[in-house]
């Protein structure tokens, strides 16, 4: 990413400071700034601003107050918010480094930090000129008073994996087809001490993965099925916690094609959920979280080619289903119908699925929500909402009842892969249902995952939704 993030305890007298500060330790800042600076500082605070830019000689000074609500929660993201809007004041002021102090009673520099460095994410790859377009910022030094080693290093592990879910999925089909991206997984697994296996097509043939051997056939780049493993020493869940995700590296829709321009333009970011599964695993064991985690992803294109899978097909699927398929752009349901069936192998005390599933779940509540749904228990339920409200990737749970099974309803086999013009979320995780026998949650990311439009700190395109959500769900399970 080109940021580096340090711990310092001592400030050295050309460092660029940030001091945070709230109304009652307005005072302290008077160590670094002149009577005429502090009285403008106090000055502008009391007209309501909350940050300042004050240069100096040899540096400059940015102070950041806090503006203090009753509730916590929203605190935390209006300083997400807050960090990532000092960037364009480092940008002004022609910075390429920042020292970090909080000086205020309530520390909230975590969150102005996530803010800070979420939003200086870039993806500049693609571009054959670079510099110009290059963030100045490069080092960030934060002081013992805003955040100790767990805390920076935390900060470090979050930051890393969120953007390594956003590149993921920036990444065109022109790089990151299955085999590729099974190798990016590999990549992530070395350097967080992960185990990996990636099974190819002939594993898959031969194991009989129908689900995802169907999706594949109009392709001509075979598909990937990658098992990661993270089992800490320790671990204080005897049975594991399995994280599925959907890696569709490209949906045209196969033969039931998407129109261009308005849906099909961005469909390289159906593998959302198959960054999420791979990059929180990541973030997990770098943090060597005691919890023993396993993340299955599935992945392939979706295309028309000459073999492709049509409507009408009827697909064995690894888990000996028959499916009728009467729409080959519900593939993500074929895909995971294997992979959730594979799970049930492990044993596992909870399988939460990620996966931009359906059109319907992103039309219910744009891309401010994850809708989500499951047979968990209510407790579980509980705990994933409230990582959900802590870290600002807010759920929402959509109901079960057998009765929208009854639209998956097929006439010559098991079960079909449509159900009717209505439900569309619900009916797909309906349909999901069926290849489980565990404790499971089915996250449906399609509205959040991508953003057309820059949104603060989430940025714009690719935006590692769920990556901050499971890791602060396992980090309190
Ligand atoms: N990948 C799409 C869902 C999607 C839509 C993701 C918009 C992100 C943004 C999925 O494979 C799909 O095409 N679903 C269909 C299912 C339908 C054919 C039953 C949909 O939602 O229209
Ligand atoms: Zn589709
Ligand atoms: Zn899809």
């Amino acid at each position: 990413m080109g940021l580096t993030l340090a711990g310092a305890s001592k400030v050295a007298k050309n460092d660029n400071l940030l001091l945070i500060t709230d109304g009652e330790n307005l005072q302290k800042c008077n160590e670094y700034l002149s009577d005429s600076e502090f009285s403008a500082l106090a000055s502008s605070k009391k007209k309501g601003a909350t940050q300042f830019a004050l240069p100096q000689a040899n540096r400059t000074i940015f102070v950041q107050s806090i503006k203090e609500s009753d509730c916590a929660i929203r605190q935390k993201e209006v300083m997400r918010k807050e960090g990532n809007e000092l960037l364009d004041l480092f940008k002004y002021s022609k910075i390429d480094n920042v020292h970090v102090i909080n000086l205020a009673k309530e520390n909230f520099a975590f969150e102005l930090l996530e803010g800070m460095v979420l939003g200086n994410y870039q993806f500049l790859k693609y571009f054959k000129n670079t510099e110009p377009k290059k963030n100045l910022l490069k080092k960030i030094k934060v002081h013992s008073s805003a955040l100790n080693k767990k805390e920076l290093d935390r900060l470090k592990i979050i930051t890393d994996a969120t953007c390594a879910a956003r590149t993921l999925v920036n990444e065109p089909l022109s790089y990151l087809t299955a085999e590729r991206l099974s190798e990016e997984f590999k990549t992530l697994s070395k350097e967080a001490g992960i185990k990996v296996e990636v099974y190819k097509k002939k594993k898959i043939t031969s194991l009989k993965m129908g689900g995802l051997l169907s999706v594949n056939k109009g392709s001509v780049d075979p598909p990937t099925f990658t098992i990661m493993e993270y089992k800490p020493a320790k671990a204080k869940n005897k049975k594991p916690i399995v994280l599925v995700g959907k890696g569709v590296v490209y949906d045209t829709g196969g033969l039931s094609l998407k129109p261009t321009s308005n849906s099909m333009d961005f469909m390289k970011s159906d593998m959302a959920g198959a960054a999420i599964a791979a990059c929180s695993i990541y973030a997990i064991a770098r943090a060597k979280l005691p919890i023993h985690v396993i993340s299955l992803i599935p992945a392939t294109d979706n295309r028309p080619g000459g073999n492709a899978y049509v409507p009408g097909d009827v697909i064995t699927t690894y888990s000996g289903t028959n499916v009728e398929v009467l729409n080959t752009d519900a593939e993500g349901r074929m895909i995971l119908a294997d992979a959730l069936h594979f799970a049930k192998k492990l044993k596992p005390e909870l399988v939460i699925d990620f996966a931009t599933l359906t059109g319907s779940a992103a039309r219910a509540v744009g891309s401010l929500g994850i809708v989500y749904m499951g047979n968990a228990d209510k407790e579980t339920k509980s705990k994933l909402e409230t990582s959900g409200y802590s870290m600002h990737e807010r759920l929402v749970e959509f109901p079960l009842w057998e009765e929208y099974g009854e639209m998956l309803k097929s006439d010559i086999a098991d079960i079909k892969n449509v159900g009717g013009p209505y439900a569309g979320a619900i009916t797909a995780g309906k349909f999901l249902q069926h290849f489980t026998d565990y404790p499971w949650l089915h996250l449906d990311v399609a509205g959040p995952s991508y953003v057309h439009t820059a949104d603060s700190y989430r940025g714009k395109n690719g935006t590692g939704v769920g990556v901050r959500l499971i890791f602060d769900f396992i980090s309190n399970y």
